[in-house]
């Protein structure tokens, strides 16, 4: 009869280690994750290929937090700082990126630095076209990010967008909302989306953000 209580006990004990094992393990992860981040961003000081600003990287982290986003597509990683924003954002919602870039020297450059940033293992990061690859992904997509050639801007929204969930936000970078201005003729564009609200914020490289409505 002890014997009885004992494994009951026992087994009871090792369900209740089980059952919290994995909720240990990805609480236990975050700190590590923060802290790497933090002093990669730190030390790696400025970039130079072409990459965001560190208020479009922050943006894009708060925009995928504020909405727990989890699945994400970015078209144009380059070495990857915005790539890493987004990560560590998902990092906390659980999600996953895909990242595309035509570039192998800055594909290869953006691997190193998610490996030293901590976030690799959220990273899926392709070195193909992204004219060729943005059509043949499956999604579906809750956050886009498009930040590779200006001149296909158009295209890559019209191939993403029956992939991205209702709800979901796309945003683009480089435009300005001054008549004239950076990719004029691509915003006009993304505001006659009667499904999509978009609205522009000017503080970092100019960035459209366009929130689905509707299908
Ligand atoms: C502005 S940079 C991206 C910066 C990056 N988002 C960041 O903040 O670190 C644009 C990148 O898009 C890449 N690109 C241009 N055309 C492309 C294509 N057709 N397919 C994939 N990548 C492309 C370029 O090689 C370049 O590295």
């Amino acid at each position: 009869m002890k014997n009885l209580k004992i494994n009951a006990t026992a087994i009871i004990f090792l369900m209740f280690v089980l059952c919290s094992l994995p909720v240990y393990s990805q609480e236990a992860e975050q700190p590590i994750i923060d802290q790497k981040v933090k002093s990669f961003l730190k030390e790696r000081g400025r970039w130079h290929d072409m990459n965001v600003p560190t208020s479009d990287g922050q943006l894009l982290y708060n925009l995928i937090l504020e909405n727990n986003y989890r699945s994400v597509l970015e078209i144009g990683t380059s070495t990857g700082h915005s790539t890493i924003w987004m990560a560590y954002a998902l990092s906390k919602t659980g999600g996953k990126l895909i990242t595309i870039e035509i570039n192998e020297t800055r594909h290869q450059q953006a691997l190193t630095n998610f490996e030293e940033a901590g976030v690799a293992h959220l990273i899926d990061a392709r070195l193909a076209d992204a004219h060729k690859m943005v059509p043949e992904l499956e999604g579906p997509f809750d956050f886009v990010f498009s930040d590779a050639d200006k001149g296909w801007y158009r295209n890559y929204f019209e191939a993403v967008d029956p992939k991205l969930k209702v709800n979901g936000c796309y945003t683009t970078h480089n435009i300005s909302d001054r008549p004239g201005g950076w990719n004029s003729d691509y915003l006009e564009f993304l505001m006659e989306q009667e499904n999509y609200k978009t609205t522009v914020n000017s503080k970092g490289g100019g960035m459209a953000i366009s929130f689905k409505k509707a299908k």
